[in-house]
Formats: structure tokens, C-alpha cells, sequence
């Protein structure tokens, strides 16, 4: 991959829009956020002109889902989610130029617009086909409002699009007995009109303009992605649904429909570019239609197709738009050996990281960085995020500056002394630390943002290594002139530091800046040998980091803990396979009666055991059953149960027992009575 920046005058950067029904956690961020807000900063340090988008994506079956389960209106769960992740993105720092939202009217106008281009176009493949309608609900149902059986694995719960026990994707037709998640109903067939984009057209230019266009500048995950996807073979695509939540299509025969969330959702970042526009009166249209703008998407792995193939097939349909340049598309990232589920609860939640654990933004900032998933699915983990912290910021980068920092109060009132007196050491220090800048950009520009924070690392060990090598501690006495030269150079890789962490760790940077008493520098200042004038006096020393403890870890070990054991009591339970069949004459011999239990007592010395003198409307008689832990002598006094009344009578305990009680038994062990459903006869026959 080569870097080919120099032939871009404006750069636009999206953010995938998350999905307004849930908080954001460390997954989108190491995916998504932290590597396109480090961009973004970086090139802004660059002098590049830069609109970064993000925004929520605000439709979409889910969030009807969720509104129909909380009893809300849609627009109700995107308001709260909406905003919820706004401001924490905000207080995390992600430096968005606008953040928008695909309920917004201009977001409803663009989409429209878009659609109505291409359709006056022609692009677009009419096709009825039979579809589920709810007739009570009044409804088509979206596939995730079908649930029936699995024809691969006979579970009785799937979807209309997968089944969540074998994983196979299905089509609502592939259902046995399917059912309306609305009414419960079984629905019906019913003839419906929608619109395609026929993907199947596109195949040739996709060859050209990614598979051979893009050979040597993609990453090689989402080359190998896009490549097997056309080498399947591409299908139209229906753009439209059947759903009263979303953009309405902008056609008079298309009442009760809206566009598909994955038509609207990209479009989006159009839409933001528009509002962003408004909002400062620049023009957004260069930057999504001159082709001296490079377009860059920052994706997870899951959005590939979306944003290499079908996104860039509208764009280039429509005929306007310029097509990305990049799609970065990052891996997952997993949290404590689990995949992260919003679902499930399983994830480290963004607002509330910033909640507990209050000025460390950076912190998570350059674990997810240190670890992003760039080439593989990565892990987070407590420990990691600890060690991170205390042995790599805390020890290396933390202590580097400290020392510079706090020497020059102690030697020179804080007073930055002059470069000068160099040694041969001392210049190859220097020149070292020059280097950096380029070496950084190199790996941003190439979207290594991991391979770039290593970097940033290493110039803060060049810093400590040369203190270590001069000692300037000891020197003071003996040759105080030395000491000045000394620190006059850690103090330059100290402000180099500033300068270049900001893309990766605004918050500190910004600190170091304070502390240093400097302004904002860009990136070519950087690199130069120079930024600190001689006699400038530093502000107040303060810690960068502080250690993160075994109990704050602790902590948030045990509130994963929590969630692990609310969540296994939430599944579902294993079924015993039933037993073989039998004659219809062998269920007929077994005698069933309604029995009434009159005394109870828990058999002494047995914890299980408790004898029963039961009326069988026959006879009244004794029987030992085993459900002393699951009920009480005094409460079951009156209790109507079904008995097996023919069973050869046994000792048990040294009682003779006559019969035996039904009890249902669940996966866990628990006893229950089966028992008539009102007052009955005793005697009567169970059959
Ligand atoms: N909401 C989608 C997701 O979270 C991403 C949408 S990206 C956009 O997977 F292109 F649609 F905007
Ligand atoms: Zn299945």
C-alpha cells in the first residue's frame, strides 16, 4: 500500500452511523470511532481540510422492535439513544464536524431525493412477490416479526431471516408454522410491489474499479471479503420494505412503504454533510463531488458489503458522487474471551466508562488503539487495560515527562534552558526524535494506527533511554551547564510528545500543553528540531497518569461477572428427547386419579422425603414422595394432585408406599405437582 495523500485538496471522513438502540460500547470504538477520529485529528494537524461525519442511523426493524417491547413510539427510542451516544462520543472526544441523525428532515429529504434520481433513472427493478401479511395487525411483517420452525433444526423459535440456534439464515417462506410476532396469528400470503437494485448488473465495474482498482491500497480483509462476494455472484437487492417506520418512498403507488435501512442509513452521510453546511454556511458539495476529495469510510467488518459494493453502486448510479478511496474496515473486538452483545448486555458501555472511571478517556483511548482490531479480532481485557496503563502510559510516557518536567523546576525554576553544547550523542538524539513525525504519518496514512501509537511509544523511550544514559541527577553539582543542555533536549522530546500524541491522546496532550505553558502545533512543526524557545517559563507540573489499581479493575471484573450469571439464568433450558413411542394399551394400564393430600410430614432423617396420607377418592392411603425441598408439610395440606394409584406398593424408609405422586421436573431438577385445573373429584381418572 502506498500513501497518496498529496494529490487530495479536502478530505471527507465517515463514521459508520450507529445504530440509535443501544449505548455505544468498546467494540464500535476500537472498531469504528477511535481509528477515524485519529485520522481525522492527524490530517487537521496537517493543515488538510477535513469534514468528519458521524450521525445515527435511526431506523431499521430493531428499533421498532424495541419500541413495540418498551411500549414507546420509535421516534421515542432514537430521541433517548440519539442523544445518549451524541454526548458520550462528545465527552470521549471523537471530533466530529457534525453529528447528525437519519430522522432529521434533511436527512428524509436527501434519501428521498437520492431514491428519486435514480429511479427517474431507471436503475431501479420493479418485482411483486408474495410476502406475510398480519391481517389483524393490518401489516406486511418484516422478517424479525416472523418467528416459526427451523426446517434444519426443528427449533420451534426461529426468525424470518435466521435461526438463532443452528445459525443458518432462512427466508421467512422457510418457516414451518410460521407465526406474527404481532397478533400471534399465523399470517398470510399476501402480493406486494418493491424496488430492486440490480447488483447483478454491477459485477464488471466492480471488478475493475476494486478488484483492480484497489488491489494494493485496500487492507487485505476487506479486498478478500469484497472479492469472494462477487465471485458468488451479486443478486438485485430490494431497496424497499413493507414498515411504518423509516423514509417513505417517494412514490404515489407505495403507500405503507419506506426505503430499506441500508438504503438510507449510508446516505446519511450526505445528509450531514448538508446540515453541517447549513449549520456554518460552507459549502458541503465539494466534498462528496469533486474528485480532489478523497472519501474515506471507517467501517467494522460487518458493514463491508454495504460500503465497498452496494453503497458505491448507488453512488456511481447516480452519477454525481465521487466513490470512496478507502474502506478501512476493522475486525472485532471481543471483551474477555465473549463476542461484545448489546443483547446480551456483554460489553464495557461507553457513558458509563466515562461515568466510572472519570478522566481516563485516554486511557481506553490508547488501549483500544494499542490493541485495535485491524488485522484480526483482538480482546479486551481488564488486566490488559491495566497493565497498559500502569507499565506502557504510566511507566514510559508518564515518567519521561515527569522527569523532564520536573528537573528543569528543580534546577531552573521551570525555566527551559538553552539548546545548545551539543555532543554528537545529543544530535543523533535529536535527529532520532525528527524522524518521528514521518514515521507517524506513514503508518496513519496507511491506516496502521496501531503500528503508528508503537511509534508515538517509542519516541517517549528514546526520551527516557536518554536521560537514564546522561543522569542529569547526578551531573547537577558537578557540571550544571551539562544538565541545561541535557534537559533543554528531553524538554523538546517532551513538547515533540505533545504535539504528536493529540491524534492519539487528545486529553493528555492537551495537559502537556498546559503544563508546558505552548500553544497548539502542527505536524510540520514537529517536525523540526526546535519548538521550545530558551529562557520560556513551564506552568505547574502535574501527573499524566495515574496508576489504575487492582480494586478499580476489580470492580469492573465483577460487574462482568454479574451479567454472566443474570444471563445464564436467562437461557433457555435443555429439553430431554423424548422416549420411545408406545401402545396406546400400555398408557391405559397405568391407573390415574385426582388425590387430595390430607397430612404431610417430612420423614425423619431424610431430607428429600415426605409422607403423605392422601384420599384417592378410593381409599386413603400412604406414599412417600421425594419433594421435601420444594414444599412445605403445612402449606400442601388441601393440595389436589394427580397419583398413579396401580403401582406396585414398596418400602421406602421402612413406610410402605402406595402409589406415586406426578410430579413435572424441569431441567434444573425442581419438583412440581401437576394438578387439576379447579376443585375436582377425588378419585376422578386421569386419562
Ligand atoms: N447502523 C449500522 C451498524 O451499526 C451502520 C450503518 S453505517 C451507514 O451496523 F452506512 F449506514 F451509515
Ligand atoms: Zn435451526
Amino acid at each position: 500500500m502506498e500513501a497518496k495523500d498529496t494529490k487530495f485538496k479536502r478530505f471527507t471522513i465517515t463514521s459508520a452511523l450507529p445504530y440509535a438502540n443501544g449505548p455505544i460500547h468498546i467494540g464500535h470504538l476500537a472498531g469504528v470511532y477511535v481509528p477515524a477520529d485519529i485520522y481525522a485529528r492527524y490530517l487537521r494537524m496537517k493543515g488538510r481540510d477535513v469534514l468528519f461525519i458521524g450521525g445515527s442511523d435511526e431506523h431499521g426493524v430493531p428499533i421498532t422492535i424495541k419500541a413495540r417491547k418498551e411500549g414507546k413510539t420509535p421516534q421515542e427510542i432514537v430521541d433517548r439513544y440519539h442523544e445518549m451516544i451524541r454526548d458520550s462520543f462528545e465527552r470521549f472526544g471523537i471530533s466530529f464536524d457534525i453529528y447528525s441523525r437519519t430522522s432529521a428532515k434533511i436527512h428524509h429529504e436527501t434519501a428521498s431525493e437520492f431514491f428519486t434520481t435514480l429511479y427517474n433513472k431507471g436503475v431501479f427493478v420493479e418485482k411483486n412477490n408474495k410476502q406475510y401479511y398480519d391481517a389483524e395487525a393490518g401489516q406486511f411483517l418484516a422478517d424479525r416479526y416472523i418467528t416459526g420452525t427451523c426446517p434444519h433444526c426443528d427449533f420451534e423459535k426461529a426468525y424470518g431471516d435466521q435461526c438463532e440456534r443452528c445459525g443458518t439464515s432462512l427466508s421467512p417462506l422457510d418457516l414451518i408454522n410460521p407465526h406474527s410476532a404481532l397478533s400471534g396469528n399465523k399470517p398470510e400470503l399476501r402480493e406486494t410491489k418493491h424496488w430492486y437494485l440490480p447488483l447483478d448488473t454491477a459485477e464488471d465495474w466492480l471488478r475493475e474499479w476494486i478488484l483492480e482498482g484497489h488491489k494494493d491500497d485496500w487492507k487485505v480483509n476487506v479486498y478478500g471479503q469484497v472479492k469472494s462476494w462477487i465471485d458468488q455472484g451479486l443478486q438485485p437487492r430490494a431497496v424497499t420494505r413493507d414498515l411504518d417506520w423509516g423514509v417513505q418512498v417517494p412514490l404515489p403507488d407505495a403507500e405503507g412503504k419506506v426505503l430499506y435501512v441500508w438504503f438510507d442509513a449510508p446516505i446519511g452521510y450526505i445528509s450531514a454533510a448538508r446540515e453541517w453546511s447549513e449549520k456554518t454556511g460552507k459549502d458541503w458539495q465539494p466534498y462528496w463531488k469533486s474528485q480532489d476529495s478523497k472519501l474515506v469510510h471507517f467501517i467494522g467488518k460487518d458493514n463491508i458489503v454495504f460500503h465497498c459494493v452496494i453503497f458505491p453502486f448507488m453512488l456511481q448510479q447516480e452519477g454525481s458522487y465521487i466513490l470512496p478511496d478507502n474502506v478501512p474496515a476493522n475486525e472485532f473486538l471481543n471483551l474477555e474471551n465473549d463476542k461484545i452483545s448489546t443483547s446480551r448486555n456483554w460489553a464495557v458501555w461507553l457513558h458509563e466508562y466515562l461515568d466510572e472511571l472519570p478522566g481516563k478517556e485516554d486511557v481506553l483511548r490508547y488501549v483500544l488503539t494499542a490493541n485495535a482490531p485491524e488485522t484480526k479480532d483482538n480482546d479486551f481485557t481488564w488486566r490488559d487495560f491495566q497493565a497498559r496503563n500502569n507499565n506502557e502510559l504510566l511507566a514510559v510516557f508518564g515518567n519521561f515527562v515527569n522527569r523532564s518536567l520536573v528537573l528543569t523546576h528543580k534546577y531552573f525554576d521551570g525555566k527551559i534552558p538553552a539548546l545548545e553544547n551539543l555532543n554528537d550523542n545529543d544530535e543523533a538524539v535529536l535527529a532520532q526524535m525528527q524522524a518521528f513525525p514521518d514515521k507517524i504519518s506513514h503508518s496513519i496514512e496507511l491506516y496502521r494506527f496501531r503500528e503508528a501509537l508503537a511509534e508515538l511509544m517509542n519516541l517517549a523511550r528514546l526520551g527516557n533511554r536518554y536521560l537514564t544514559e546522561n543522569e542529569p541527577w547526578k551531573l547537577f553539582k558537578s557540571d550544571p551547564e551539562r544538565v541545561k543542555t541535557i534537559l533543554a533536549i528531553a524538554l523538546e522530546i517532551t513538547a515533540h510528545l505533545a504535539v504528536l500524541a493529540e491524534p492519539f491522546l487528545p486529553f493528555t496532550a492537551e495537559k502537556l500543553r498546559n503544563m508546558m505553558q505552548i500553544g497548539r502545533f502542527n505536524w510540520e512543526d514537529a517536525a523540526s528540531q526546535q519548538l521550545l524557545q530558551a529562557g520560556h517559563q513551564l506552568g505547574e507540573t502535574a501527573l499524566l497518569f495515574e496508576k489504575v489499581e487492582d480494586s478499580q479493575i476489580e470492580q469492573q471484573v465483577q460487574k462482568l461477572l454479574a451479567t454472566k450469571t443474570a444471563n445464564a439464568a436467562e437461557e433457555p433450558k435443555a429439553v430431554k428427547p423424548q422416549k420411545a413411542a408406545i401402545q396406546f394399551d400400555d398408557f391405559t394400564k397405568m391407573d390415574l386419579r385426582v388425590g387430595e393430600i390430607l397430612e404431610a410430614e417430612v420423614v425423619p432423617k431424610t431430607k428429600k422425603l415426605m409422607k403423605l396420607l392422601v384420599d384417592t377418592g378410593i381409599d386413603k392411603r400412604t406414599v412417600v414422595s421425594g419433594i421435601a425441598e420444594y414444599y412445605q408439610p403445612e402449606n400442601i395440606i388441601g393440595q389436589q394432585v394427580v397419583m398413579l394409584v396401580n403401582l406396585e406398593s414398596r418400602k421406602i424408609r421402612g413406610i410402605e408406599s402406595q402409589g406415586m405422586i406426578m410430579m413435572a421436573e424441569n431441567a434444573e431438577g425442581k419438583l412440581c405437582f401437576v394438578s387439576p385445573s379447579e376443585a375436582f373429584q377425588n378419585g376422578a381418572e386421569v386419562k
